[in-house]
């Protein structure tokens, strides 16, 4: 009697915890032994025998990908935003598409609020200032900031993260306004209260951007919309970079139309726009919204639970195109 062979899944990046040896349980796995992205032609190599995909947001699955795996039969990606997926082609060829929501909210909620904290009291600055020894002493205009509490925060995309964001606000007696497509069910509860995104922008002090990147939300912030906003105001970016017009930011920073920003993601990434990096009032941190060791743990058994549910023939909880009706 033939013992009936494992079914094959590709992880294109080696990922913390015991995700891999669970995975190795079930499945024959194909990991690169190189801890780098995946190029392009090795990603589509690499999937031709797969049953299963997980992936990250570092890899791109568009038509070709998928034209080059007959056999797949789900895309787990180990993150919540899924924009470098094509799901309509996925759709359209019966693979589903499952991600990581939730369980990394807190955590990224936390990043904000780390970097708005960062940029409105200027501690990157600070810390080269003591670092180069260009601290000579304690001066009563030595890097005024600006403050937090009772200032007002804009929220721009109340889903998940932005909702998360907002809460920690209470703690510091802000006013909270946002901005999304339907009403929060949670808005009263925090006291958030809803205004269209012109009128957030011309009246927050830190704008906080919580949305996902999709074709309406590319370039939401661009020239207009920081001319809309306060000289003293600070913008946060723990979404997508793209979401974002890079350039125009950097042209409203030298010229001083708004006071600063807090950026985790970038329009081009790893790139950033010419000139960003040389400003002083800018907070820069390379995509870690989610980068605690708890939180990526639980992302990547999330991750390995929905692969899991699907190549099992179950519905994964956290199914992106519930549309997709192969499963048994
Ligand atoms: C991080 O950016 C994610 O989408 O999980």
């Amino acid at each position: 009697m033939t013992v009936p062979s494992k079914p094959k899944v590709l992880v294109t990046r080696d990922l913390p915890g015991d995700a891999i040896s669970m995975l190795r349980e079930r499945f024959q796995v194909d990991l690169p032994a190189s801890d780098e992205v995946i190029s392009y032609g090795r990603l589509i190599e690499h999937l031709v025998d797969k049953q299963g995909l997980l992936c990250l947001l570092t890899d791109r699955i568009d038509t070709e990908v998928l034209a080059n795996a007959p056999l797949l039969k789900v895309i787990s990606v180990c993150a919540v935003g899924y924009n470098d997926v094509d799901v309509k082609e996925a759709t359209r060829r019966g693979i589903l598409v499952t991600n990581t929501p939730g369980v990394l909210k807190e955590t990224t909620a936390d990043l904000a609020w780390a970097l708005l904290l960062a940029a409105a009291r200027r501690i990157p600055e600070g810390d080269r200032m003591v670092r180069s020894g260009r601290f000579v002493g304690w001066s009563p205009s030595l890097l005024l900031g600006h403050d937090v509490h009772g200032k007002t925060l804009g929220i721009v995309g109340m889903g998940d993260i932005g909702t998360a964001v907002a809460r920690r606000a209470a703690g510091f007696g802000m006013r909270i306004l946002y901005h999304n497509r339907n009403p929060s069910p949670l808005a009263a509860e925090i006291g958030a209260e809803m205004v269209s995104l012109d009128h957030l922008l011309s009246k927050a002090e830190f704008v906080s951007l919580h949305v996902p990147l999709s074709q309406s939300t590319h370039h939401l912030i661009g020239k207009r919309e920081l001319d809309m906003m306060k000289p003293t105001a600070i913008l946060i970016n723990v979404s997508r970079g793209e979401v974002i017009d890079e350039a125009a930011l950097v042209e409203a920073l030298k010229k001083g139309r708004i006071a600063g920003a807090g950026l985790d993601v970038f329009e081009n990434e790893p790139k950033m726009a010419e000139g960003l990096a040389e400003l002083e009032n800018v907070v820069l941190t390379p995509h870690i919204g989610s980068a605690s060791v708890e939180t990526r743990e639980r992302m990547a058994q999330m991750a390995v639970r929905n692969l899991m549910d699907a190549l099992d023939g179950r519905k994964p909880q956290h199914l992106v195109n519930p549309e997709v009706c192969n499963v048994r």
